[in-house]
């Protein structure tokens, strides 16, 4: 890789700009190699790299906040910043806010299209105090375009289906609880506010209940295109087409054996 940054991945001609074959041959290196190109023009991806490495967030007037486990990859980083710079509505959206690394990046890439943007969080209790440095920075920052909800994705997550409309978003990650039914819940909610061309993204695939929940939605959802970044524990997921499965459709998936976080040995490691 050189060390540039990439370009957003080439649309394909079709209606909803379908992310190209290309998007998916991405590799972490290419993944590290772009978050880092970014980060020697943008001030604010640098630092929240540099929290990725170093495991410290470090707020400009000296404050620290310590990420412990809540850790964003490079590479993760990486690639959520490609998806950002495709987002192809003003909205985008986050259930769990945690060490704020994901928002950073979104807002931080989102800004460099100067186009207007509104990046909504939804986190009702947090992490007992922590992120609350990252999450004064970013209001510093991004002012109203930054804005966290203090409710559970499962009722904020509908209440802005009712509030901004369907297909009101570009980017939905999903990264809040992890038990099954809330899983589902979420991606119900993303689907709603995900519009045609738009992205939802899961994280932490490889723990047995978003595996499974990714496991329906490959078998169970043709209008959605799978990107599997399984070894970044990341898969995303493109909306290309309307759903048009009758009311009572359902197709058999796979069930991992697994409980809580036994995970998955990633099947494509592409790093
Ligand atoms: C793994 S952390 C998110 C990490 C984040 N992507 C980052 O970059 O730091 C998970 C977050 O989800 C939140 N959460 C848990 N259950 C939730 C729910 N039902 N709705 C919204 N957020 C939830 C937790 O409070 C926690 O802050």
């Amino acid at each position: 890789m050189s060390g540039e940054a990439l370009a957003a991945p080439a649309l394909s001609d079709g209606d909803f700009g379908a992310l190209s074959a290309s998007f998916e041959a991405l590799d972490r290196a290419a993944l590290i190699a772009h978050i880092e190109a970014l980060a020697r023009t943008d001030a604010v991806i640098a630092r929240c790299l540099d929290a990725s490495r170093t495991g410290v967030f470090k707020h400009p007037d000296g404050r620290t906040d310590a990420l412990l486990d809540v850790r964003m990859s490079p590479a993760q980083l990486g690639l959520l910043s490609l998806l950002a710079a495709q987002c192809p509505r003003p909205a985008s959206v986050e259930f769990g806010f945690g060490m704020g690394s994901s928002t950073t990046t979104i807002l931080a890439t989102r800004r460099r299209a100067r186009e207007p943007f509104k990046h909504i969080v939804f986190d009702a209790t947090g992490l007992a105090g922590r992120g609350e440095v990252v999450q004064s920075f970013l209001i510093d920052e991004f002012g109203p375009a930054f804005e966290r909800r203090y409710l559970r994705s499962e009722i904020g997550g509908p209440a802005l289906v009712s509030e901004a409309g369907a297909g009101s978003c570009g980017l939905v990650f999903l990264d809040g609880c992890h038990r099954f039914e809330n899983v589902m819940a979420d991606f119900v909610a993303a689907d709603l506010l995900c519009c045609l061309g738009g992205f939802v993204v899961l994280d932490d695939v490889l723990a047995p209940a978003v595996e499974c929940a990714v496991n329906y939605i490959a078998r169970n959802r043709p209008d959605y295109a799978l990107f599997n970044f399984e070894a970044e524990s990341l898969v995303v997921l493109q909306k290309i087409s309307p759903d048009e499965r009758e009311w009572s459709d359902f197709r058999p998936f796979e069930a991992p054996a697994r409980s809580n976080w036994e995970l998955k040995t990633p099947s494509l490691v592409r790093a």
